[in-house]
């Protein structure tokens, strides 16, 4: 019996695109026993937007959270995603402070390093992957779904055999978009391990609706994980449910290890949580609905709703139609990139650009000019050479590895801080958010400040 398992992404994925990563380590800590007791493959539980909104909204400490998870799932392995080069921000960090980050992540719990870059540029890829290792870490090579002329079944494979030689213990499909249709993933997978003999983790958002299909014809080509969320958490913008998962795969005959008692417990515990959100306005009903546009005009959704907020702004809603034209156009003069954070937030306003200034390429962001220059690594497809002489005019663009050109940050940065950070784990959330970290240790060290103020006195 082929065995199928499953990453339950509650915590982090389902989390973060319901309901903007805004649950607090306390809110699920009394469910993390049975999660630890459920039988899946993985909990991915950090990364992503964590780091991000607990030092901005919730007053936590990412890396407290990472040990509290550690110590409450002890059985379970925890997964984590990394963006490359770019960790959890958005921009590259230079090598030492990727190598710091990842073998601190391992080092406070995480098993499952998730690796991927929004180009599938391989050399962003290397050093998370080589540093995941060396600590002892499952490094996953996950490759950006996209469709486009350049992304065929034989690129896809070739990347694939890539990270198999830099030692990834899995191959991940990442749809971030939930465009990958059942024939997609089929074909995809079967591909996949048609060419490496590793364990493949298929991942796609439930947004359009194909995702229970394309999930199971991916398990029908050999997929061996898939990623879902407990049903309150389910669907829309986030993952498929587990619970609909396990019960159709099992009664196709696989093999699935959940345990549905656990599964049931979970689900009630996570049940009024939801509902508490929905009233209070965090969780929004067209985030739970199926949207096909993006099918349509081939753009995720997120993508879509800035658009139209960005013409809204400029009062041009009219022009709709005119930038949904060009948005495909201008993704191609960029090499095809697939349209994740933050490609599609600069593909999208530069084509809103295009139409409103009436001369294509006439304003261009800093962040184009970035990407042109290679900043954010190589193009899928070479970037149109008027396009790029329009940008750059007579400036070379980078041949080798942005982050080669950045000097060693982590000395200096702890250097900077000083007793501020208490450990190497402050300093690297200050590296990543300079400004949030530092509030939140300011903040930290006055409320001690008070507490120790307090316990004198009533002594
Ligand atoms: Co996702």
């Amino acid at each position: 019996m082929k065995k199928v398992q499953f990453t339950e992404t509650v915590l982090r994925d389902a989390n973060q695109s319901l309901i903007a990563t805004r649950l607090p380590y306390e809110v699920y800590e009394p469910i993390l026993d049975r999660i630890d007791k459920a039988g899946y493959y993985a909990v991915e539980c950090w990364g992503g937007a964590t780091f991000d909104v607990c030092l901005r909204y919730l007053n936590e400490d990412p890396w407290e959270r990472l040990q509290k998870l550690r110590q409450k799932l002890p059985n379970s392995k925890l997964q984590m995603l990394l963006r490359g080069q770019n960790l959890l921000g958005y921009k590259h960090y230079p090598d030492d402070v990727v190598r710091k980050f990842v073998a601190l992540s391992v080092k406070n719990g995480i098993d499952i390093v998730r690796i991927f870059d929004a180009l599938n540029d391989i050399t962003n890829m290397k050093v998370a992957i080589e540093e995941t290792l060396k600590c002892g870490g499952l490094a996953s090579g996950a490759i950006a779904y996209t469709t486009s002329p350049v992304h065929t079944l034989s690129n896809y494979v070739n990347l694939v055999k890539e990270l198999k030689q830099m030692g990834v213990g899995s191959i991940c499909i990442k749809d971030m978009a939930g465009i990958m249709g059942p024939k997609e993933a089929y074909d995809l997978v079967s591909a996949i391990k048609d060419a490496v003999d590793l364990p493949v983790d298929v991942h796609t958002h439930s947004t359009t609706g194909l995702a229970f299909m394309t999930y199971l014809k991916a398990v029908e080509a050999g997929a061996d994980i898939i990623d879902t969320a407990i049903s309150p958490f389910s669907g829309g913008t986030s993952q498929p449910a587990t619970e609909t998962l396990a019960y159709a795969l099992r009664q196709l005959g696989y093999e699935v290890t959940t345990n549905d008692g656990v599964l049931t417990e979970i689900a009630d515990f996570f049940k009024p949580i939801r509902d508490r959100y929905i009233a209070d306005g965090t969780l929004m009903a067209k985030s739970l609905a199926t949207d096909t546009q993006c099918l349509t005009y081939q753009i995720p959704g997120g993508m879509l709703s800035n658009l139209l907020s960005q013409l809204k702004m400029m009062n041009a809603l009219n022009r709709l139609d005119e930038a949904l034209l060009e948005t495909p156009k201008v993704r191609a003069d960029l090499g095809y990139p697939p349209l994740v954070t933050p490609t599609s937030q600069m593909v999208g306003a530069q084509a809103v650009q295009n139409v409103l200034a009436g001369e294509r390429y006439k304003n261009v962001s800093k962040e184009i000019v970035a990407y042109c220059r290679g900043e954010y690594g190589k193009t899928p497809a070479p970037i149109d050479p008027q396009v790029l002489k329009r940008v750059l005019g007579d400036e070379q663009p980078l041949t080798g590895r942005y982050a080669d050109t950045l000097e060693p940050a982590f000395e200096k940065a702890k250097a900077e801080l000083g007793d501020l950070a208490r450990c190497d784990e402050d300093v690297l959330s200050y590296i990543a958010f300079p400004q949030l970290a530092e509030a939140f240790f300011q903040n930290r060290q006055a409320q001690e400040e008070n507490v120790a103020t307090y316990t004198i006195q009533e002594a």
